[in-house]
């Protein structure tokens, strides 16, 4: 097939900075790759001189008073120090094509930005990318439930683009947690939300941390309750990237109003490679036990949690797709997933929370979060939030939680000083008043210096 990019030497690779274990053989086998695939290589070139998509936030080196500081709303600058307004270039873009959008994104993130490839049909993002001649990067959250045929793909993919897809895995410690207390299986009794939270969502937090900017195949066709307005592009609604806080990612839909049909046209045309499953009447591909194929006329999605709801659909890693209801978190609480669950944190009752207000000395100091299950922003800091509890753990600090949404918002914002979900309040030892939180830094660093300077 002819290819609208020219390359470049396939010999720079060898001098690339690839420095992952087994680098010598591995770059040995990109280097013959590369030979064979010569049209492809100015990719992987570029690609290896970068750094690791999965760099913990706490590897920068900040204070938490400094990092507090500086966060204040939700916008994103530019290089120059321009804040964008994304909701305008949203419609600006409104009428590019995919090709126009990837490139806009690459030349805006440079190599701060990542495609998320799923395995299915956003294969077409990767095509996108190459077409712009541009380096870019890719990752994937191998949820270790993924079909034989999905990492067949990977692997094709990466020999047919030379490059390394970035995969991020679960904690082996919290996958373990969970089979060995509720079996492989717990999705199909008491819903997906649980199980993708550790196998999907968390690791995708991690990778995020990493970046600017990610690049999603969302599109709106492909679910008419949950995604039929995502746009463009977008501030990320609910994580963080590397800079931290609310508004420190940008999220790219190149495809957001593309059709199915057309994704597919694309890829026939450009000779992509695709999922086996594909041919097996497999539409929408997520993990082998929570997908399957549809039959002619069903919706895509209807392939996808079949035993649930079709509101619930969503993994998380959309989760800025599910709108509330009006008024329905005001007047009673939701019945979605109970957040903040270990044994290290505390749930306490109203009650609970009027005794510790009365308290003058208390015994120990009490962190509490103040939280609504169903807020994208509870749950994003969930991880952090139980690590932090486990750190505490006989420390002289005890870690709560309050669910503050439903009858208990009012006096909450009476009495706890709740501005929005979550909000966080330290009760020190011996003075009376709890001391909110002023920071949307939720890492363990930050709360945990929180901790450390109040108590
Ligand atoms: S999901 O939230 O229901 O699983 P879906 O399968 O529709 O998502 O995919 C939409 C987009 O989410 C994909 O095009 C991809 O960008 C991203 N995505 C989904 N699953 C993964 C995954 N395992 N790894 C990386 N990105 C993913
Ligand atoms: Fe677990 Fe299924 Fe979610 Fe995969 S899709 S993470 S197997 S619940």
């Amino acid at each position: 097939m002819a290819l609208a990019v020219t390359s470049s030497s396939s010999t720079a690779i060898s001098g690339s900075s690839f420095s992952r274990s087994g680098a010598s053989s591995e770059s040995k086998a990109l280097q013959i790759c590369s030979i064979r695939l010569s049209d492809r290589t100015h990719l992987s070139q570029r690609r290896y001189s970068m750094k690791p998509l999965n760099v913990e936030s706490h590897s920068r080196n900040e204070s938490w008073v400094s990092r507090a500081s500086t966060l204040i709303a939700p916008e994103v600058e530019e290089k120059g120090g321009e804040v964008e307004d994304f909701e305008q270039l949203a419609k600006k873009l409104e009428d590019a094509s995919p090709l126009e959008i990837m490139d806009k994104a690459l030349e805006k993130f440079g190599d701060e930005i990542a495609i998320a490839f799923s395995g299915a049909e956003d294969v077409a993002l990767i095509e996108y990318a190459r077409l712009t001649g541009k380096p870019f990067r890719v990752f994937s959250l191998d949820t270790g439930r993924l079909n034989p045929e999905t990492y067949r793909l990977f692997d094709a993919v990466e020999k047919q683009y030379g490059i390394r897809i970035e995969y991020m895995f679960p904690d082996a410690v919290e996958v373990q947690a969970l089979v060995r207390n509720k079996g492989l299986f717990s999705f199909y009794e008491d819903g997906h939300q649980e199980c993708c939270r550790v196998r999907k969502v968390r690791p995708l937090r991690r990778a995020l941390k990493g970046l600017k900017a990610w690049i999603t195949g969302q599109r709106k066709d492909q679910s008419p309750g949950t995604r039929s307005e995502i746009p463009i592009v977008q501030v990320d609604p609910v994580f963080e990237g590397l800079d931290g806080g609310v508004g420190s990612l940008v999220k790219w839909n190149p495809l957001a109003n593309v059709e199915g049909s057309d994704v597919w046209n694309f890829l026939r045309t450009m000779d992509v490679p695709v999922n086996a499953l594909h041919a097996q009447g497999y539409v929408s591909i997520g993990c082998e036990p929570c997908t399957r194929p549809v039959l002619p006329g069903q919706h895509e999605r209807e392939g996808r949690w079949w035993w649930e709801d079709a509101k619930a659909k969503e993994c998380g890693l959309h989760k800025g797709n599910i709108k509330e209801e009006d008024g329905a978190a005001d007047s009673k609480p939701a019945a979605v997933q109970e957040i903040f669950e270990s044994n290290n944190v505390v749930a306490l009752s109203r009650g609970g929370v009027e005794n510790l207000m009365k308290l003058e000395n208390r015994k120990e100091a009490w962190l509490v979060v103040l939280y609504a299950p169903w807020c994208p922003f509870c749950q994003a800091m969930e991880a952090s939030y139980i690590e932090l509890a486990e750190k505490l753990a006989g420390k002289g600090v005890k870690v709560a939680k309050f669910r503050a949404d439903g009858e208990q918002k009012e006096f909450a914002k009476q009495e706890l000083q709740l501005g929005s979900f979550p909000t966080i309040l330290l009760f020190p030892k011996s003075a009376p008043r709890a001391i909110k939180y002023p920071s949307e830094h939720r890492d363990v660093d930050s709360l945990m210096t929180f901790v450390n300077l109040l108590r």
